[in-house]
């Protein structure tokens, strides 16, 4: 049987590490060529090696205009073809508040994020065009969504790349180009480490650390994974997802939902508290199902 994205091409930005390395070893199993862009050359080349003729690695700094039209004209160029882009490239940047952000911190999360998503989709629009269409597809975030998932200038970030996708999606779906985005939860890669400055190789070795403590951060009770952005990004790339266009998936096993379990009753507690009933009775609420 044929894959799900038998004789399609992609680009994938920041393909060499966590959802977008899932990705490229998905969309490259369904069948896609992929076109790899990174920064990270010593796992792009490992890349090569592992996928030959599937897939071609190429340096792309994507806060750098240039490098993302390389990246997209090298698609066409190897294989002829271009439909989809997965605008996903992403660190979680400065941590500056609303007190101590500097002009410097600002341009930098805007540039790596949000300029590198529009870029993104400048440049496949004309070749998807040309060729009747195409999906764009860009890593945004639950901290897009809502408070407390990410730094301020991230947040701004990815809730700037959700309504990009909203208006372009607008703009574009009458040339058959849709425009998606996915919102991950808490997935274990490695931006946590990196982003509170650990170096990339010492970051790479916290994945499984994260995992374990992320598995219990959402109501389903394991931790988000690589693959489980990568079956959102093959779904909105894929023809299944045919009449989808300006959405924003969220996928990130329910934590954007509220508090739950011990969270939830604790937000009654003081209430219960005030009123001299013995808050014991909470536990009721969060007591899992008898089976
Ligand atoms: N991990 C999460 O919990 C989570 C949650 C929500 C959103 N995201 C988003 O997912 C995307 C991927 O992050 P990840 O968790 O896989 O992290 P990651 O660090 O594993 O991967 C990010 C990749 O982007 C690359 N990159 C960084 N700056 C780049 C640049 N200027 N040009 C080209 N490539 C660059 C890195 O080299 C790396 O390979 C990001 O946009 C991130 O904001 C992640």
């Amino acid at each position: 049987m044929a894959g799900r994205l038998h004789d399609k091409v992609a680009v994938i930005t920041g393909a060499a590490s966590g959802i977008g390395r899932g990705t490229v070893d998905l969309f490259v199993k369904e069948g896609a060529r992929v076109i790899a862009a990174d920064v990270q050359d010593d796992k792009g080349e490992r890349l090569e090696e592992e996928y030959g003729k599937a897939l071609r690695y190429v340096r792309c700094d994507v806060t750098k205009e240039g490098d993302i039209k390389a990246a997209i004209d090298l698609a066409v160029a190897s294989f002829g073809r271009l439909d989809c882009v997965f605008n996903n490239a992403g660190s979680g940047g400065p941590l500056e508040n609303a007190e101590t952000v500097t002009a410097e911190g600002f341009d930098s999360v805007m540039h790596l994020h949000v300029r590198a998503a529009m870029f993104g989709m400048k440049y496949a629009v004309p070749i998807m065009r040309a060729h009747g269409g195409g999906s764009i597809i860009s890593t945004a975030s639950i901290a897009g969504l809502q408070n407390g998932f990410g730094p301020l200038l991230y947040s701004v970030a990815k809730a700037a790349i959700v309504h990009m996708t909203t208006v372009a999606a607008a703009q574009l779906g009458p040339m058959n180009i849709r425009v998606n985005c996915i919102c991950p939860g808490l997935i274990a890669t490695p931006i946590f480490a990196k982003g509170m400055g650990l170096a990339t190789q010492v970051a790479d070795q916290t994945v499984a650390a994260v995992a374990e403590a992320a598995k219990n951060s959402q109501p389903i009770p394991r931790a988000g994974l690589p693959r489980d952005i990568a079956e959102a990004a093959l779904y909105l790339a894929s023809d299944a997802s045919s009449f989808v266009n300006g959405h924003a998936l969220v996928v990130d096993g329910g934590i954007t939902v509220g508090p739950t379990g011990d969270a939830q009753t604790q937000v009654y507690a003081p209430f219960l508290k005030a009123m001299g009933i013995d808050p014991g009775l909470l536990e009721q609420m969060s007591a899992p199902p008898k089976t």
